[in-house]
Order: C-alpha cells, then structure tokens, then sequence
C-alpha cells in the first residue's frame, strides 16, 4: 500500500477509534497509541523520511492534514467527554440495584386471612379504640371492679382512669348498645396486657373477637364458625375442633376450644388449645340493652399470635414485635 494510502486509512480508524472511547481513560490510551512518541503516526513519519523529495511534497501536505485531523478529533472528544460529565453529576437519590423489597408482616398476612374469610360469612369488619374506658373492657361485659377474673388480665392504666384495652371483647360492648339486629361482626386488633414478656407472652399482641346476636343461635353455629374460619386460615380442609367447658364471665355457657389437623404429621396432628368462646351471657345482652329471651348469640376470641404462631411453626412471640428483619423476611408474601 502507498504511503497516502496508509495514511488515509490511519485517518479513519484513527478518528473512529477516538470517537469510540467511553471515558477519559480510553481517549488518554487512544492517544499514546495513536498519537504518543510510539504511536502509529510517529511510525508512518518514519516512512515519510524515505520518501524521494519530489513525493515529500505532496505527502507532507497530506501527513499535516492527517495529523491536525486527529488530533482535532481528540480534542472534540476531549470536551464533549468534560461536557457530559459536567451534566450528569452523580445521582445520590437514584435507587440501588440491590434494593431489598419489604413484606407483609405475618400477623398481617393471617388477619387478612381472618378477615377475608369472615367478610365471606357475611360478617362486618369493625374495630374500637385501643384506649378504653372501664365500663366497656370489664364492667359490661359482666366483670365488676372487684371480680377476680380481672386478675387475669392486668392493664396498663391511664392517669385518667382509662386503660390500655386487654381484649377486643370491649368492641362487644361498645357495639352493642345502638346496633341494628341481628348483628354478626368481627374485630382484628391489638390488645395490651402487664405481662412479663417470654416466648408465649408479650404486652401487646393481636386478637381477633368474633360475635353474632341472631334468634335460634346455638353451639352448633359456634362451632360450624370456627371450623370455617380455622380451615381457612390452616389452608387445610381436614381440620377438628374439641370444646371444653371453662369459665369466661362473658359468656354462659364458655369454652375453651382445642384443634388438630387430622391428616397432618408432627405438630398439628396433636390437639392444641386455641381460643376461648361461648354463648354471650344474657346479662352482657342485658346491659347491653338487648332482650336476652328475644335474641341468642356467641361470642369468641382467640390471640392471632398464637394462630400465626401454629400455622408457621414459629416457636417465639418476640418474633413479630422483635423488628429483627432476619425472621420477618422468611413469610414474605
Ligand atoms: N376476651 C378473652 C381473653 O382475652 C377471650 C375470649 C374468651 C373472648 C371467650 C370471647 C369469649 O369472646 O367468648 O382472654
């Protein structure tokens, strides 16, 4: 090949090879090896020295030209690489890639469960507040200010005179007095004992309180009810229910309810004691001001805790107030 030839042909890769460099990094190893003290260029003046006069003429012109258009090419890379940079200066709002993506905490998952299977039996979803006035935690709902059965459940009080609510059956009572009947409503939220915390005990925890008023109501509803909502919530359809009597004041008479999951091996397969329920208490309806030979009805109340703890095997309350990710992560949706 010529030596115009070749430098015609350098022009062109040159300058394509310029063009192509991403940051000044690549341009500065383009330049020294197409411009440096051993670069290509230098090279083809090397040639240009054993040329005959007559063609130096005409080859001069043309290695100046070649020369000022490379190096024109870097210097336009140069600044448009300056000029990109000024313009995007560095995002420290932009997102990382390893971003970890939240999830729905367990308890919430299972109260939604809960609710979804009730909403599909027709009940309503309400709630109360989690300060609550004496009358409607306890008084109403046949506990006196001297019953032992408030032993069971000590509160955190408020210097006026109210109280951190220890069960959502006070929803019971506060539902009530200036409710259209019959009634059949469910409340998910959380309660708040004086507990010494431990692997099944913790001072806030979340129930789940379920009740119908209705004519012709009886165990049998109770039962059939809970099954449901059990089944649901264990994803299982093989699931039994045991009643024991036990004393609740709020109801006449009370249970407490034991399941097991009939196909299921290990834990589930032994009975386990879940909740607490019963047949309201005529004079809960009474104080309630609904007329107890007229209208029947149930109540029940189990901790969603205790369920979420049953459906997952998980052996540790603290778990879900604990805010350690490491465990939350692993009932991600
Ligand atoms: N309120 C009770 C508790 O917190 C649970 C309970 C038991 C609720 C029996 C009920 C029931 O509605 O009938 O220990």
């Amino acid at each position: 090949m010529s030596l115009a030839a070749e430098l015609e042909q350098f022009r062109g890769e040159a300058v394509t090879q310029i063009e192509a460099c991403a940051d000044r990094d690549q341009l500065e190893e383009a330049r020294i090896a197409l411009l440096g003290r051993n670069g290509r260029l230098k090279e083809l003046s090397k040639a240009f020295g054993q040329a005959s006069p007559d063609e130096k003429r005409e080859l001069g012109r043309k290695l100046n030209e070649v020369n000022t258009a490379v190096k024109d090419a870097f210097a336009a890379k140069q600044s448009a690489l300056k000029r990109s940079l000024d313009a995007s200066p560095i995002d420290v709002t932009e997102p990382r890639d390893n971003q970890r993506v939240g999830s729905i905490h367990p308890i919430s998952q299972v109260a939604k469960a809960v609710e979804d299977v009730f909403s599909s039996m027709g009940f309503d979803i309400v709630d109360g507040p989690h300060i609550e006035e004496d009358e409607y935690n306890f008084g109403r709902l046949n506990i006196p200010a001297d019953h032992p059965a408030r032993d069971s459940q000590d509160t955190f009080w408020l210097s006026t005179g109210k109280l951190l609510r220890t069960h959502t059956s006070s929803v019971q009572s506060r539902t009530y007095p200036d409710a259209e009947l019959p009634l059949r409503k469910v409340v998910v939220g959380k309660v708040f004992r004086y507990e010494e915390v431990d692997a099944t005990h913790d001072n806030t925890f979340t129930q789940v309180e379920g009740f119908i008023v209705d004519k012709g109501i009886t165990v049998a509803n109770l039962v059939g009810t809970l099954r449901t909502m059990i089944s649901a919530v264990l994803e299982r359809d093989d699931v039994e229910v045991r009643l024991r009597p036990s004393f609740f004041p709020f109801v006449e008479p009370g249970f407490e309810v034991d399941v097991r999951v009939l196909g299921a091996e290990g834990r589930l397969a032994n009975w386990v004691e879940l909740l607490g329920c019963g047949m309201i208490h005529p004079e809960v309806l009474k104080q309630g001001g609904i007329d107890p030979d007229e209208y029947q009805g149930f109540a029940f109340g189990l901790g969603l805790e205790r369920l979420t703890m049953i459906r997952h095997g998980i052996q540790d309350i603290r778990l879900f107030n604990g805010a350690d990710l490491r465990g939350l992560h692993q009932f991600s949706a």
